[in-house]
């Protein structure tokens, strides 16, 4: 499973995708660099005047010269400073935000499917943590490139215009500290990809707490939780030390190295200015180019340890953004062949359905009819594959087999958009989002008025609940929805489903025990929202099976049962005991 993309690949993708398009900001910020590179070079160079001519000479008009020059210096190194950090920002920023958005886009057209085996936590971890990494690798790759190889050539130049013997000692000492360095490249791109891992399963961790923190307390599970996360914390501790250890084998090799240049142009440039071969300032600014050419070697013997630790990232981000859909969308789509927004009798025939993971199939050989206009209640044991069967409907899952038809066209002929526009969805859990009542009820129809959102509170009977809260409409109702009850969120489920209207619609009936009287409130709004709709039902309610034009009794994935109540309670044993346990008490 570990196939190593190479870093060639993963490059030419990203330079290709993110980076190219700013080639005119990147331009101008490498015109800089090699403004600041020389710059400092200057700097070293300007040392031998100083020395020679300011105080071995003392040559007077030096004095204001050199200072005037250094000022000068600072002054263009300081803006190009400036413009070179600025721009690669942007660059950096720019393909952060570039990454950030498609993973974005291609996460939400992911299938269900896929939400199921991937853990959010995970997903968030690249979202924020790798492709941070990522762009902070491509900016000190591209500053360290240019910006330190430049400044380092440009020093050599100095050394070398300076004393070539020297020069040529010192460029002999270099190349051997670079040969370790970039051995250990592989190694860090192991670690800091684990390191990722961490950080995402921290967040995993995190996330999960906080959402079940309700569990936790009633079950006194403070410490366990705790010592639980500590362990993340612990191992995404020892991975970042590892890391840095890793990265610092460099350090005694490149300090011990520098120290022997050092010693040893010290010993050869001082025994030539003592023979007067060459002047104490020369020998000075050749020093001080080594000692400035120290800074940027350093980062680039480290270059190929950031780009690989990037590499990590890189590899994950795309592995997100590579994913593709499994549900896919017919092109062309015989959307055309249905009127938008119309009724249709809907048909389900010989379809079997498995879940990707699932041993054996959830639902086998299922054949029903929903003619227009019916309601038809779908009813069973917990587990049957009840809310399995309903999800194959606006195509959340694909069936393995067997079809389902909208008004005789296919649902995998239509488009996605066209399709799910037919149903309103009223589901077991209601997720609210962290917003307030009217966005929530409006959610997915933005241009809808007040008026509009009045008058599904009125129909969903959500006024009662929403006239006692402070800010009514605008109140915010908290993460998932927490701020409201159980049966209230049921309530703005309805409204949102009357708000948009649809001709189908599918229902899952919350099991949680209601109490009657809110029982009786969502009864009444249910029924407002089923009247002139064609709906598939899946009954914990009496009154929804009574008046039911058909019943269909799903047992361990099989359709067991079809028929109307009365029907079926004289003919089908096993219905009749199903209700007699489900039904007839919760009147
Ligand atoms: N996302 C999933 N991945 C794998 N298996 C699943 C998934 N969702 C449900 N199942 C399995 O499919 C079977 C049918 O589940 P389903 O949710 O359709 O039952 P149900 O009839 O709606 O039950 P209930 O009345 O309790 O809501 C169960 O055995 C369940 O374990
Ligand atoms: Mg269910």
């Amino acid at each position: 499973m570990n196939t190593q993309v190479s870093t060639k690949q993963i490059l030419k993708r990203l330079f290709n995708s993110y980076i190219k398009k700013h080639y005119i900001k990147i331009s101008i910020s490498m015109v800089c660099m090699v403004i600041v590179a020389g710059a400092t070079a200057t700097n070293a160079w300007l040392m031998q005047p100083v020395l020679d001519d300011i105080f071995i000479n003392k040559n007077k008009d030096y004095i204001i010269i050199i200072p005037v020059v250094i000022l000068l210096i600072a002054f263009v190194k300081g803006i190009a400073s400036y413009f070179q950090s600025v721009l690669m920002s942007f660059v950096g920023y720019k393909i952060v935000a570039d990454l950030q958005r498609h993973m974005l886009t291609t996460l939400l057209k992911c299938d269900l499917s896929f939400f199921n085996t991937t853990n959010s936590g995970t997903l968030v971890s690249r979202f924020l943590a790798d492709v941070g990494a990522l762009s902070r690798g491509v900016h000190n790759v591209i500053i360290n490139i240019v910006k330190d190889s430049l400044t380092f050539i440009f020093l050599l130049g100095v050394m070398f215009h300076h004393d070539l013997k020297l020069a040529t000692i010192t460029l002999l000492i270099f190349p051997l500290a670079i040969y370790p360095i970039s051995r250990i490249g592989k190694r860090l791109r192991k670690i800091s990809k684990n390191t990722q891992v961490g950080f995402g399963l921290l967040t995993k961790k995190l996330t999960e707490s906080f959402q079940g923190i309700k569990t936790i307390k009633s079950f006194n599970a403070e410490k366990i939780e705790i010592s639980k996360i500590d362990k993340e914390i612990e191992n995404l501790f020892f991975l970042t030390l590892k890391s840095t250890k890793v990265n610092s084998i460099s350090r005694p090799l490149m300090e011990t190295l520098g120290g022997f240049a050092v010693a040893l142009i010290v010993f050869v440039g001082g025994t030539q200015v003592i023979t007067g071969e060459t002047t104490p300032g020369t020998f000075f600014s050749f020093l001080t180019a080594l000692l400035m050419a120290y800074q940027p070697l350093k980062s680039l013997a480290t270059l190929n340890a950031t780009l690989q630790i990037s590499m990590a990232s890189a590899e994950r981000i795309f592995e997100i953004i590579d994913q593709k859909p499994t549900i896919i969308e017919k092109k062309p789509n015989k959307d055309s062949m249905l009127k938008a927004n119309n009724s249709y009798n809907l048909r389900i025939e010989k379809v079997d359905f498995k879940y990707e993971n699932s041993p054996n199939l959830i639902l086998k050989n299922i054949n029903i009819e929903i003619v227009k206009g019916q309601k038809v209640a779908l009813v069973g044991h917990s587990g049957a594959g009840k809310t399995s069967l309903l999800n194959l409907i606006p195509r959340f899952f694909d069936v393995k087999k067997g079809h389902i038809f909208l008004g005789n066209i296919n649902i995998r002929d239509l488009s996605l958009k066209f399709l799910r526009d037919h149903f309103s969805i009223v589901s077991q859990d209601v997720i609210l989002f962290d917003e307030t009542i009217k966005t929530n009820i409006a959610y997915g129809r933005e241009n809808a008025n007040l008026h509009e959102i009045q008058n599904a509170c009125e129909k969903a009977n959500c006024n009662e609940f929403i006239d006692d809260l402070p800010n009514k409409l605008n109140e915010y109702v908290g993460e998932k929805g927490v701020k409201l009850s159980g049966g209230q969120k049921q309530r703005i489920a309805i409204a949102r489903a009357f708000l948009k209207n649809s001709p189908f619609l599918l229902l899952d009936e919350a099991t949680s025990s209601l109490d009657s009287k809110s029982e009786r409130k969502i009864q009444v709004s249910l029924s407002k929202l089923m009247k002139n709709k064609t709906s598939l039902v899946i009954a914990h309610r009496l009154s929804t099976i009574l008046d039911a034009d058909k019943i269909v009794f799903l047992h361990k994935g099989k359709v067991e049962a079809v028929g109307k109540h009365k029907f079926l309670l004289k003919n089908s044993k096993i219905y009749k005991n199903l209700y007699e346990i489900q039904f007839k008490e919760k009147k």
